[in-house]
């Protein structure tokens, strides 16, 4: 994973706070160390671990490039944290990705010296040990000898620009008039230019103030420039303290988004999703939205086959021409999907993205795709996504036998209980309940049919944010296993539909009978609940609103456990390793 940016103008030098706070912007890449280095007459570098606390750091410069981290080779320390220095001190270099055969680079490199113990540091070096004068040329020759996945930048001592080089792992450039900027993601400079060129893999080259040259396999080549749509101030915290809540807060707003699209582009989909075989691949909580949608799509007749994308390769020889794969993601960069789907390149199957981020690598290699348009996401946590895919499923799926315009309807008819279940007095009333679950270590939660997922994204959300061991099951697998669990005083969340819910019911009271204290979720309080949360609105749409109480109970869980909810312990969002 990890964020790199590299800035450079020919005009303005941009003071280190300022870049600072674009490092900053995509540390939901990672946070475990960071890393600026800039140029004068020698490459000044600053390197810190943990998450960066203060932005304020004092100078400026006109060449900078910075790297926010999550660990793969080697622990946490400072010496493994970016910018990496060559032994030459003429390279800096950042790196995101990681170099499979680094060990074999590393012992042709005699004689050099390594403080730690990353692939990226070796790559620094090797580069070292081949660049010529001609800087370029010779990083081109590199390149190949590299195994892996990659998205490089560097600067060179004496030498105006930033180098770049991506393969299988994200990279931007934005382009201002008088500076050009090198990222993992576009949030780190939408408030300077909302100018945009995504890069290719196999595209390498350089950045100066005022060009931007891009080569791939060996020839110059020009890229589309795409325009940045995103409010600045989906990116803002604003009032909110963290942007977990505030983007929790944002799903009133999620079903009028989700319903800007091409109703061409829709009934297309529609079309082919009623002919052909339908693969659903997804990972973490896009997979569980993935779960939640696969049950309508059963009601209206159809059996989708759900996978986990890091799983997927084990089916791809039954993915065909006759096949639609309907590939989940916030990000579009997570690489267990990107992998699932090069493995079917020449299946002839067509690839449907349901995505965030316009112009990530899964919305480019996707035959049609449907934009969740929620604005950036930044808590790791997917709050807003999840309910912006399940949405957008269930709309294509209630369009298998309804009209674009009813199923449109249809889910319009919960933005009020959305506004209901987001509002400061249902937030009051789930904080007192994360004060009795404070201390709890083990937690599970339960539902049948379409609260199943419900459930399991529900004990995602709260193990990820608020580190309590918390399991999701369908109601009748309890017997099966997990029963065993249940001590006195055990929580246990028990999603109950509003029709037909006899069963789940007696899974509670089976529950309960062994000590647990039963937390209900439902239109209705029953008395087998010790707790109850009321929600109210069709079964159909409980995996979005069953779980919206979850995902606040989550966040008031890691505030009081005074955690960062917005940057949980070894995670990131967005997955670029495997
Ligand atoms: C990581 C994140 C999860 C996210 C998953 C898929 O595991 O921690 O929160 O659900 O990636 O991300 P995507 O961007 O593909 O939806």
């Amino acid at each position: 994973m990890c964020g790199i940016v590299g800035y450079i103008s020919n005009k303005e030098k941009l003071k280190l706070a300022k870049f600072m706070t674009m490092i900053k912007s995509l540390d939901y890449r990672g946070y475990d160390s960071w890393g600026v280095s800039h140029l004068s007459d020698k490459i000044n570098l600053i390197k810190e671990i943990g998450k960066i606390e203060n932005t304020d750091l004092p100078g400026e410069s006109n060449l900078i490039l910075g790297h926010t981290r999550w660990a793969t080779h080697g622990g946490v320390t400072k010496e493994n944290a970016h910018p990496h220095l060559s032994n030459d001190k003429n390279i800096s270099l950042v790196h995101n990705g990681i170099i499979e055969n680094y060990q074999e680079l590393k012992s042709k490199l005699d004689g050099f010296n390594f403080s730690g113990q990353t692939d990226s540091e070796v790559l620094t070096n090797y580069i070292q040990s081949k660049l010529t004068e001609d800087t370029l040329s010779s990083f081109a020759q590199i390149l190949p000898d590299l195994k892996g996945t990659y998205a490089i930048g560097f600067l060179k001592r004496g030498e105006n620009k930033i180098y770049f080089a991506r393969k299988d792992s994200p990279l931007v450039l934005g382009i201002g008039k008088d500076e050009k900027i090198l990222s993992s993601d576009v949030t780190s400079f939408f408030d300077r230019t909302k100018t945009v060129i995504y890069l290719e893999d196999g595209d390498y080259g350089y950045i100066e103030g005022n060009s931007v040259k891009i080569f791939n396999s060996g020839e110059e080549v020009e890229r589309k420039k795409s325009t940045i749509t995103w409010d600045i101030d989906k990116a803002r915290k604003g009032e909110f303290e963290h942007f977990m809540l505030k983007e929790i807060s944002e799903q009133v707003d999620v079903i009028n988004q989700v319903l800007i699209q091409d109703s061409k582009n829709i009934s297309s989909i529609v079309n082919d999703l009623k002919t052909k075989n339908i693969f659903m691949v997804a990972c973490g909580t896009s997979y569980n939205a993935a779960l939640a949608a696969e049950y309508e799509f059963l009601k209206q007749g159809i059996m989708p086959k759900v996978i986990r994308a890091h799983e997927f390769r084990s089916y791809s020889k039954f993915v065909d021409k006759n096949s639609i794969v309907l590939a989940i993601s916030q990000s579009g960069e997570t690489i267990d999907l990107i992998d699932a789907l090069k493995s079917i390149k020449n299946s002839g199957a067509e690839i449907v993205s349901i995505v965030n981020v316009q112009g990530s690598t899964l919305d480019r290699m996707s035959d049609k795709r449907i934009y969740m348009n929620v604005g950036p996401e930044i808590c790791v946590l997917s709050t807003k996504s999840y309910t912006a895919s399940v949405s957008i499923l269930m709309l294509l799926a209630g369009c298998i036998t309804d009209t674009y315009e009813t199923s449109k309807a249809n889910l319009t008819e919960i933005i009020r209980q959305i506004y209901y279940l987001t509002s400061e007095n249902s937030r009051k009333y789930t904080k007192e309940l994360s004060q009795l679950l404070r201390y709890t270590k083990h937690l599970f939660t339960i539902g049948r049919k379409r609260d199943y997922p419900t459930a399991m994204e529900a004990a995602l959300k709260i193990k990820e944010v608020s580190y309590i061991h918390a399991e999701g099951f369908a109601g009748g697998q309890i017997k099966h296993g997990p029963i065993a669990m249940i001590e006195n005083g055990t929580p246990c969340i028990v999603f109950v539909s509003n029709k037909n819910n006899s069963e789940i019911l007696s899974n509670a009271q089976e529950l309960k009978s062994r000590g647990a204290f039963i937390i209900g979720v439902s239109d209705k309080n029953h008395d087998v609940f010790d707790f109850w949360i009321k929600v109210i609105g069709p079964d159909k749409y409980s995996p979005i609103l069953r779980t919206i109480p979850i995902q606040i109970l989550a966040y008031y869980l890691a505030v009081l456990k005074g955690l960062d909810p917005d940057k949980p312990r070894n995670l990131a969002k967005s997955v670029t390793v495997k």
